[in-house]
């Protein structure tokens, strides 16, 4: 199975994975998951993430290349071969991080980006969870974690992309679950 956790910097993705993946393994009382992220989930993978967040790109297709080359490499050598071995695959960011950033963030034709996703052949998460926060909210645990990167620091970005999650959540309401994620860790 694979499960993909969205959600725009500060929607609590990274700890809402480390719990899911605990209960995953309790109830099936197995060793049966592989935690993974993106940008930058496979060997190799680490210089891209540096890359792609640290830089100031100038065509405004680089950033969209670069996130979708690197889940190419990402989904081959890790996400494919674990399905394969029937793991649950949780993974931290995919398609709908595309479409939210670069389409309602950055401004990107959504048919383009969706047709380069396409091309990819990449499969399809089984499910989403789209950790829905507000912005205010969002801001507030970023600044308590230290420096915010590049596309974290902005605010009116935040907003549009977290729109962007909102769509694609309404479009796809069976695939895309969204959870509340204002509330404290356990909530
Ligand atoms: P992270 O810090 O949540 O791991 O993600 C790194 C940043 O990359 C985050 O600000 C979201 C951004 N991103 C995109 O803009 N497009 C993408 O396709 C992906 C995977 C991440």
């Amino acid at each position: 199975m694979f499960i993909t956790i969205e959600g725009i910097d500060g929607s609590g993705k990274s700890t809402q994975t480390r719990i899911l993946e605990e209960t995953i393994k309790d109830i099936a009382g197995c060793d049966c998951t592989l935690v993974t992220r993106e940008p930058g989930g496979w060997e190799g993978g680490q210089a891209l993430r540096d890359l792609i967040i640290k830089e100031h790109f100038l065509h405004s297709w680089t950033e969209a290349l670069l996130f979708v080359a690197d889940r190419c490499e990402h989904v081959t050598r890790v996400i494919l071969p674990a399905l394969h071995q029937n793991k649950i695959v949780l993974c931290e960011r995919y398609n709908e991080s595309t479409i939210a950033y670069q389409v309602w963030g950055r401004g990107l034709p959504e048919d383009e980006v969706r047709r380069l996703i396409k091309t990819t052949g990449l499969p399809e998460p089984d499910i989403t969870f789209w950790l829905d926060v507000d912005v205010e909210k969002a801001l507030e645990r970023i600044s308590k974690r230290g420096e915010p990167d590049r596309i974290e620091s902005d605010r009116e970005l935040l907003e549009r992309i977290s729109e962007g999650y909102r769509s694609l959540w309404k479009k796809e309401p069976d695939r895309i679950r969204r959870i509340d994620a204002k509330g404290t860790m356990d909530e």
